[in-house]
């Protein structure tokens, strides 16, 4: 039977959604995240971890890595968001999107190269975004953690390779679960999103963004950012007319 998948933001939304995927086809998932989700029959264990504590980030790793066989794969979908006015965001607000969004996934590489058996391979995905390659107005931090997500998961890969730590970088497209408000990129349903992001890191595809639509977009970036920013600029400037608002949970 194929091996171990932990999820870090298992308890709502996509890492929810992957984790029924995982346990219905026979997998054992390991849950982490501040809160356990109402129902755990997805999970083998849930374990209650906040990726904004590095020392206790890294002793529930070292915990589990000595009590539990090595996992093939961990998801890091943890993430917060703020949107809003970029003048108006709080420093908690902003800080609480830096370590969840960013430096949460930089303690799990070190905490894996640190306890993880020397012998055993572990691939790890990073969860990115559109808007780690294109910046949206509105949600412009979160949009700058996912930037620094995916330019660390790139640069990382070569010096993680030597301690049998894979990473691969998968971004889900905008969907229908009530995250950012904006109006433009086509929703995506949470079932069709966990289903492609499961194939792909189970296929341990390097980096990819699901959505055709959504990799329209990256393309236009490569041929023409300025145009590209300019779409973004008017999704962004719209939801910050219509005053969308989210504060990080
Ligand atoms: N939703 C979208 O449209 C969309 C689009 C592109 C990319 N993404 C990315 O896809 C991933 C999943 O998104 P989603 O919408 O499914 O997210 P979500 O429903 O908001 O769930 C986020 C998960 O992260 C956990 N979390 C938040 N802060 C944490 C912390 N400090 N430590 C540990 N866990 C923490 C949450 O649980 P607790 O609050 O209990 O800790 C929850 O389990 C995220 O990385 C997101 O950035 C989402």
């Amino acid at each position: 039977m194929a091996g171990e998948v932990w999820i870090i933001g298992a308890s709502k939304g996509l890492g929810l959604a992957m984790a029924e995927l995982f346990r219905r086809q026979g997998r054992s998932v390991v849950g982490f995240a501040r809160r356990p989700p109402a129902d755990r029959a997805a999970f083998a264990e849930f374990v209650g971890l906040d990726a904004a504590d590095p020392d206790a980030f890294d002793a529930t790793l070292h915990r589990l890595f000595a009590e539990r066989p090595a996992p093939e794969l961990i998801v890091y979908c943890a993430a917060c968001v703020y949107q809003g006015p970029i003048v108006d965001q709080p420093e908690r607000a902003l800080r609480a999107e830096v370590e969840a969004n960013y430096l949460g996934f930089v303690r799990l590489c070190q905490a894996v190269a640190a306890h993880k058996p020397a012998e055993a391979r572990v691939r790890l995905v990073a969860t990115g975004s559109t808007l780690g390659y294109v910046g949206c107005p509105s949600l412009d931090n979160y949009s700058a953690c996912k930037a620094a997500l995916i330019s660390f998961a790139r640069s990382a890969r070569r010096e993680l390779a030597a301690h049998g730590i894979a990473i691969q970088i998968l971004s889900p497209p905008h969907m229908d679960n009530g995250g950012a408000d904006l109006i433009g990129p086509r929703q995506f349903t949470l079932a069709w999103s966990a289903e492609r992001f499961v194939r792909a890191a189970e296929g341990g595809v390097r980096e990819h963004l699901l959505g055709a639509s959504n990799r329209l977009v990256l393309v236009l970036a490569r041929i023409a950012p300025g145009f590209t920013q300019r779409i973004m600029d008017g999704i962004g400037a719209d939801a910050l007319k219509r005053g969308a608002r989210r504060m990080p949970a």
